[in-house]
């Protein structure tokens, strides 16, 4: 253990969490974690926070650690999340895989951190409906760390809010009203395989060898770099060849993976095998170049002339820079009262400062590399993610700026300009139920005086805290 006695109960306890788990907990969250750990002590008979963390630390409560990680990990998931990833996979990636498996006739998917199973069972939707697998053998592995969630899987129990995006047609089909809440049909979710697993940990225990398809989305971003780079390596191992893996929304393996490589397909990416070169093979002519994964913009290059790149103009993303333009309009000091969040002098400050001012100043593919640097440099700083949600937003990527959003507001769930950011994206994306608790829960952030923004954003158009009130209640009111 790495851990000292000088370090204080909950320091010791974020380290065992992220030794144990992969989960980095951030500074914003280190309360939370606190009156987590006081309330599992009393409930394990034990005096406080420091005799519970040695108890834990000793191996002396190994029972309890499921009871802490359901807690302290992030559950948010959805049916029909990031959609244009469910569409390619059933448009483009099952025909060729049909194809590819003809003769076995088997498919093996594997949802590789399936929260409440919602990912799979949309997965499961989309098989159970194609044609081309009628007949076929076709399974899907769901995984996740946290054993409550999985029981809540297979319970197959959900609220309004997870399947709000289900089309009314496999609403109908595939689950059953119970009160206030939706059933999951329970052949649909026979074809699931509930495991838990823990990415951090090999070896993982799964029940095959190899998967045709394989989804870790929104899981990467709770983990240091050196483990997403390490996940990645042992979820390649398990990917077939042809296979596909796709992240989250505002995920990449760009630049920290080499057996993999990003297939562009269309509206999303997906990884594969890079194909190896024979050894006698000559030289081909250059390809041309792949571009990054969509949460970049695209690097300036010889062939990627200079009007392709995105711009930004509020005349070209009207709807999205409503509250930007408007701030910019006023050119509004940020809200003075706010605490600001503090961004380390170092490194990684400088880099995002630069990233702020190239945003501004319209650079668009500079921002991208200085963002990317600062995200690998640091992927728990929220400053970055913050900026990359901007970046996307920017280029009218609404789908990826939320995840990036997201991950901000998991690492400092105070960054009231963010939760406005991704109140407006939520809208833009047609989830106005979503958008509209964004909204509120910036009014009551706001009423507590516990807001904090980033000083790192002071040149780029975003609200004060009379503007950000004064958008949400617009909204509320129904604008
Ligand atoms: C935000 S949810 C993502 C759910 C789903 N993949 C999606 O994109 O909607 C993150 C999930 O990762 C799980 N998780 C966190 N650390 C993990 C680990 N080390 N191994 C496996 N799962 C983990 C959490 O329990 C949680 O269910």
């Amino acid at each position: 253990m790495s851990q000292t006695s000088s370090f204080s109960p909950v320091q010791r306890l974020v380290t065992l969490v992220r030794e144990a788990t992969g989960n980095v907990i951030p500074a914003a969250r280190v309360s939370f974690l606190e009156e987590v750990a006081q309330r599992r002590a009393h409930a394990c008979g034990l005096a406080g926070i420091e005799e519970y963390v040695t108890a834990l630390a000793a191996r002396r409560l190994d029972d309890e650690w499921g009871n802490l990680i359901s807690l302290v990990t992030i559950k948010e998931s959805y049916f029909f999340r990031a959609p244009q990833q469910f569409e390619t996979i059933r448009r483009r990636l099952l025909p060729q895989l049909i194809e590819a498996r003809e003769e076995e006739r088997q498919l093996r998917i594997w949802s590789a951190a399936c929260a409440r199973g919602e990912e799979p069972a949309t997965l499961a939707m989309l098989l159970a409906d194609e044609p081309g697998l009628a007949g076929w053998d076709w399974r899907l592995v769901a995984t996740d760390l946290d054993e409550e969630a999985l029981a809540g899987a297979r319970l197959g129990l959900y609220g309004e809010r997870a399947v709000a995006q289900v089309p009314p047609r496999l609403l109908e089909r595939w689950f059953s009203r119970r009160g206030k809440l939706y059933e999951l049909d329970a052949g649909l979710r026979s074809r699931i395989d509930y495991r838990p697993v823990n990415l951090a940990q090999a070896p993982y225990a799964l029940p095959l060898d190899t998967f045709d398809l394989v989804l870790l989305r929104n899981v990467l971003i709770y983990f240091r770099r050196p483990l997403q780079r390490w996940v990645v390596s042992q979820v390649a191992r398990r990917l077939a060849r042809p296979g596909f893996l796709f992240l989250g929304a505002s995920e990449t393996v760009w630049q920290i993976q080499g057996e993999l490589e990003p297939v562009d397909l269309g509206p999303c990416f997906a990884y594969q095998h890079r194909e190896p070169r024979p050894a006698e093979e000559p030289p081909a002519a250059p390809a041309p170049k792949r571009s990054a994964p969509a949460r970049k913009a695209p690097a300036p290059s010889a062939e990627s002339p200079a009007e392709e790149r995105p711009r930004w103009d509020p005349q070209e993303h009207p709807r999205d820079w409503s509250i930007a333009r408007a701030a910019v309009a006023a050119a509004p000091a940020l809200g003075a009262a706010a605490e600001p969040a503090v961004v380390e002098p170092c490194g990684v400050f400088e880099t995002l400062m630069a990233a702020s001012r190239d945003l501004a100043a319209n650079r668009i593919a500079d921002a991208g590399r200085a963002i990317e640097q600062a995200l690998a440099a640091d992927p728990s700083e929220p400053a970055a993610h913050s900026l990359d949600g901007f970046l996307h937003d920017l280029c009218g990527r609404a789908e990826e700026a939320a995840g990036s959003y997201r991950a901000a507001l998991y690492l400092d769930p105070s960054l009231f300009q963010v939760r406005v950011l991704l109140a407006d994206c939520l809208l833009r994306l047609g989830h106005r139920d979503r958008a509209e608790h964004q909204f509120r829960e910036v009014l009551s952030l706001l009423a507590s005086g516990r807001e904090r923004t980033l000083l790192l954003f002071g040149s780029l158009p975003l609200p004060d805290r009379e503007r950000a009130q004064r958008r949400c209640r617009q909204v509320l009111k129904g604008g």
